[in-house]
């Protein structure tokens, strides 16, 4: 406990919680057969390790085996594991793919399963398409502000046709390094901050 628990006797004081490095899941939002979503999230915990200012760890949302939501009786340990393991981070990075001008419903029901396990969290965005995957990153903070998610402004968008070969092999431009870095010194500040509001 620090001087101002000590002095309080409050061993949850502003102090304290911004003194433990923070935990920061990188999402991936896409779980089909053939997705390149490990390989671009691979690269941003490979940027973000190097950083040494928290704890990065990938999240592949396809390892809870989500049910669809609504079609079973929430019993499946998957849910709770997820639920678990969000209550458990500070901040996201979510890795978005475009999918029909939005987010993949894989993405979408796996933020529907959780509630407060969101809230009050920041998050940064990675997105990839023929656009760079704008749009559906502009949908997700829609719903990221309906989950209490604050997301950070930079954006690093990366497209199907100059940083992957064939749409399928990941060869990122040096260019978006800057932008990683960006993102995740707001995410890194955001979550931090809120933190202490938790
Ligand atoms: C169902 C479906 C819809 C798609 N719609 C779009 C789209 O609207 N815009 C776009 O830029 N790319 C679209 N794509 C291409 C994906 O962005 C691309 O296949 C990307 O690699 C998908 O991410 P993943 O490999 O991680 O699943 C679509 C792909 C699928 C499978």
């Amino acid at each position: 406990m620090g001087f101002l628990g000590r002095l309080f006797g409050d061993s949850n004081t502003r102090e304290e919680k911004t003194m433990t490095k923070l935990n920061i899941g990188i999402i991936l939002g896409s779980t089909r057969q053939g997705r390149v979503s490990p390989q671009v999230g691979e690269w941003v915990k490979g940027i973000a390790d190097k950083r040494g200012d928290a704890n990065y760890e990938i999240v592949d949302i396809a390892d809870f085996n989500l049910p669809f939501l609504g079609t079973t009786d929430g019993s499946e340990p998957g849910i709770a594991e997820w639920n678990s393991k969000l209550a458990n981070l500070d901040g996201f990075v979510f890795i978005t793919q475009e999918y029909n001008h939005s987010i993949t419903g894989a993405l979408k029901n796996a933020l529907d399963f959780a509630r407060e396990a969101w809230n009050d969290k920041a998050a940064g965005i990675v997105s990839y398409g023929s656009t760079g995957g704008a749009r559906a990153a502009e949908h997700l903070r829609g719903i990221m502000g309906e989950l209490k998610i604050a997301d950070v402004r930079t954006h690093p968008t990366l497209s199907l046709f100059t940083d992957f070969v064939n749409g399928s092999e990941f060869k990122p431009a040096e260019l978006h390094l800057t932008n990683v870095n960006a993102m995740l010194d707001e995410v890194v500040s955001w979550s931090g901050a809120l933190k202490t509001i938790r």
